[in-house]
């Protein structure tokens, strides 16, 4: 047995998926609302007998490794580490098929740059100048740095490199591979040269790459620059400081979201432990999914200024659709570095005093705007009913309709109106198409279900089978797994479900997962079982031979000869002979 399936047989399925969501017991299975997409009602279910999971409202299913995958954005094989780990199952890491990988190369040369980088600050002469700034210039001490692991990057160009190659015997392509290095010619030179280094960490605390500051405005380049994509990092899908302040976040059940790194260290510094920095991108997808797994609250503490309040409004429908509650820290300083320095009394009392973001808006808006005049009102509106009408909580949202009704003196009844007007036609459109479906598909991933999930499946296949003797399925997965189980029945008569995988192959296995985790109606009894799946299979041989009429009938008229003609007449009234029986 290879390593993978000693692990799958040992890990209980249900307990690991209990570690991250909670799961509601439900017939045989177990349901729970899905992590992978913004839903209310659960469509998210796993099965103890098979260790699988499928969501049925995004799609996504698969096993344990899968889930945590997913859920943690794994590779295969580090997922494979974690799950072996939790059931004492020890690797075997001399083989190459268990390699360390590309990703865990990239980190332990992070950490040794990390480490490099924060020994030259602290400790080398070429790190002196950016020390002195961080202390006298920025108000840290050798606890922030410690805690942050900031470093220095020589401006020499070359130095880790040199040092990763020569001394850490790393190769050239690795430290490309990893962001550190650029090429020019045959030569590798340091990617950061001469700047304040930030580790940017995963909240798992790998170190997934670096943000480099400039020493002083006259410097050459950007103020600031990033590691570029790599295996690793992506821009915006990460937090700075989230592996340290992740503790205190779920702590307090808030995150403060700030833009840059100085600020979540000022924070940090002023003792408020649960801020995390955007760094200059707009909130993404990612992030919000990020952000819903540590607490339910989101505070926005960005600069105060337009670029901060259009990135706050921007970060709404993205939050919104996590179901967090968003609420705002208002400054009257630039930024929360500049608040804390300042006045780190004024900033803990902004803390206190957030708002519910929709407050926030609601009296800005109005009090930038004439509100006696028609246009007045329209510009408020136009701004925040799209924004109130994404709210998730329907109490909620009626709160703030309420109030803005009031506000700019409109009544409820025409706020709705507006909203309604605005949930644009195409929503439907796109709502109904997906609804109608195809209903034959519909049918035959029903029949399916039917029969894997009965108690005699073997009895309900061969039921099933006798109606649908001379079908064609439209589904080609549904049609192969049918005729598979129809002939693994036949030869030894036999129905085991959990010799499934080896009947099928591995792109039907998440048709047959699928089909055998959807939740069904209930039938009183047995017999009222068999009844549905003899009329579901009725209903598929009725469209099966009506799908064969209108096809010969299309035959018929284009064809001219007289005896094929008479052929295709015969056929279309034998088929409506069997259609009526
Ligand atoms: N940022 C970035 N790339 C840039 C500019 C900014 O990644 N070219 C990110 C940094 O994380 C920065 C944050 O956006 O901390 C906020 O940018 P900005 O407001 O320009 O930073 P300042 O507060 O002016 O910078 P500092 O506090 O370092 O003086
Ligand atoms: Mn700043």
């Amino acid at each position: 047995m290879d390593q993978a399936s000693q692990v799958r047989e040992k890990i209980d399925i249900v307990a690991l998926i209990s570690e991250y969501i909670t799961l509601k017991k439900m017939g045989r299975n177990f349901t729970a609302v899905c992590p992978f997409h913004q839903e209310n009602t659960p469509s998210f279910v796993v099965s103890p007998e098979r260790q699988i999971w499928h969501c049925f409202g995004c799609g996504k299913g698969g096993d344990a490794f899968t889930f945590l995958m997913e859920y943690e954005n794994l590779e295969f094989i580090e997922a494979l580490r974690i799950l072996a780990k939790k059931v004492g199952v020890t690797l075997k890491t001399t083989g190459s098929s268990y390699s360390a990988g590309k990703k865990d190369a990239i980190y332990q040369l992070n950490n040794l740059a990390a480490e490099y980088y924060n020994y030259v600050l602290t400790r080398h002469n070429v790190g002196k100048a950016a020390l002195t700034y961080l202390t006298e210039k920025r108000g840290l001490n050798e606890k922030l740095i410690k805690t942050f692991n900031i470093g220095y990057s020589p401006i020499n160009g070359e130095d880790l490199t040199k040092f990763l190659i020569g001394k850490k015997k790393f190769t050239q392509q690795a430290l490309l591979e990893a962001g550190l290095s650029f090429q020019k010619g045959s030569r590798a030179f340091d990617f950061f040269r001469g700047r304040i280094m930030f580790p940017l960490s995963d909240h798992r605390g790998n170190i997934v790459g670096f943000s480099g500051r400039n020493m002083s405005e006259e410097d050459f380049g950007p103020k600031y620059i990033n590691t570029r994509d790599t295996l690793v990092y992506h821009k915006g899908s990460m937090f700075f400081g989230l592996n340290i302040a992740k503790d205190e976040i779920k702590k307090v059940g808030s995150t403060i979201v700030m833009e840059g790194e100085f600020d979540v260290i000022s924070a940090y510094k002023e003792g408020v432990g649960n801020a995390v920095a955007l760094k200059g991108t707009a909130l993404t997808e990612d992030q919000a999914l990020l952000l819903s797994r540590f607490a339910p609250k989101v505070a926005l503490c960005f600069d105060s200024d337009d670029a901060g309040i259009s990135a706050m409004k921007r970060s709404i429908p993205v939050l919104e659709r996590r179901g967090l509650t968003i609420t705002v820290i208002t400054l009257s300083g630039k930024d929360p570095d500049e608040e804390i320095k300042s006045n780190p009394l004024a900033f803990k009392k902004a803390i206190k005093n957030e708002r519910e973001i929709y407050d926030f808006l609601i009296s800005k808006l109005v009090g930038e705007n004439d509100l006696s005049t028609g246009i007045g009102k329209k510009k408020v509106t136009d701004e925040i009913l799209p924004l109130i009408s994404l709210i998730q909580n329907e109490v909620v949202k009626e709160h703030y309709l309420k109030k803005l009704s009031e506000s700019i003196d409109t009544s409820q009844d025409a706020l709705e109106k507006q909203i309604e007007r605005k949930g644009t036609k195409e929503e439907k459109d796109v709502i109904d198409k997906t609804l109608k479906g195809d209903r034959r598909q519909m049918l035959e991933e029903y029949l399916l279900s039917l029969i894997i999930q009965a108690v005699t499946p073997a009895e309900m296949l061969t039921t099933a089978h006798d109606v649908l003797t001379q079908y064609n399925f439209s589904l080609p997965s549904v049609g192969k797994i049918f005729a598979k189980l129809v002939l693994a029945y036949q030869k030894n008569e036999k129905f085991d479900l959990k010799n499934v995988s080896i009947v099928l192959t591995q792109e039907l296995l998440p048709t047959f997962d699928k089909c055998f985790l959807v939740p069904l109606p209930k039938f009183e009894n047995e017999e009222k079982y068999k009844e549905e799946i003899i009329k579901v299979s009725k209903d598929l041989r009725i469209f099966y031979l009506k799908d064969r009429i209108s096809e010969i009938s299309a035959k018929l008229k284009k064809e001219n000869k007289d005896e094929e003609v008479e052929n295709l007449r015969n056929q279309i009234s034998e088929i409506t002979t069997q259609l009526s029986s």
